[in-house]
């Protein structure tokens, strides 16, 4: 399943998304499980906050970059994200950044608040894939009767 086609940037590439997302793991805070993630969202006017997880020695409080990038969103008073770039591997993996690190359920749950149409890029095989973030989680909670 791809949903290149529906692309909503002419300047920024599925490809120069996900090379963003990777650039913010560089930047994960992961002494722990050593798992770098890095997120790149995308906005109108071609707009990207990049963003990555952040671990604590109380495990159970730790922010995945996705939601990391959910916080910075709102925070800046940004709305309508049209694509997410997701970006992760083990610190000590061959395959850094080049196996897909799909964003966990929580995650998607987070992100559907905010655009039930988004995008999200993966790597796979050191290929950006584009899916669509309701096919990823289909059936999501909502409060919205109608949806
Ligand atoms: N992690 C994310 O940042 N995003 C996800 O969607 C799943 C997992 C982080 C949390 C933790 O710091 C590390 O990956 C290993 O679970």
């Amino acid at each position: 399943m791809s949903a290149k086609e529906n692309w909503p940037s002419e300047k920024i590439s599925p490809e120069e998304l996900l090379k963003m997302a990777r650039e913010a793991a560089d930047r994960a805070y992961v002494p722990y499980s050593r798992f770098h993630v890095g997120a790149a969202m995308l906005f109108e006017n071609d707009e990207v906050i990049k963003s990555c997880n952040v671990e604590n020695a109380s495990y159970g409080i730790t922010i995945c970059a996705e939601r990391a990038g959910v916080v910075i969103m709102i925070s800046q008073g940004k709305k309508n994200p049209l694509a997410v770039a997701v970006a992760g591997s083990h610190e000590d993996s061959d395959d850094y950044f080049k196996v897909e690190c799909p964003p966990c359920g929580a995650c998607r749950q987070a992100l559907m608040e905010f655009n039930k149409d988004m995008l999200v890029v993966m790597a796979s095989k050191g290929e950006a894939k584009v899916y669509e973030l309701k096919k990823l989680l289909p059936h999501s909670f909502t409060l919205d009767p109608d949806y």
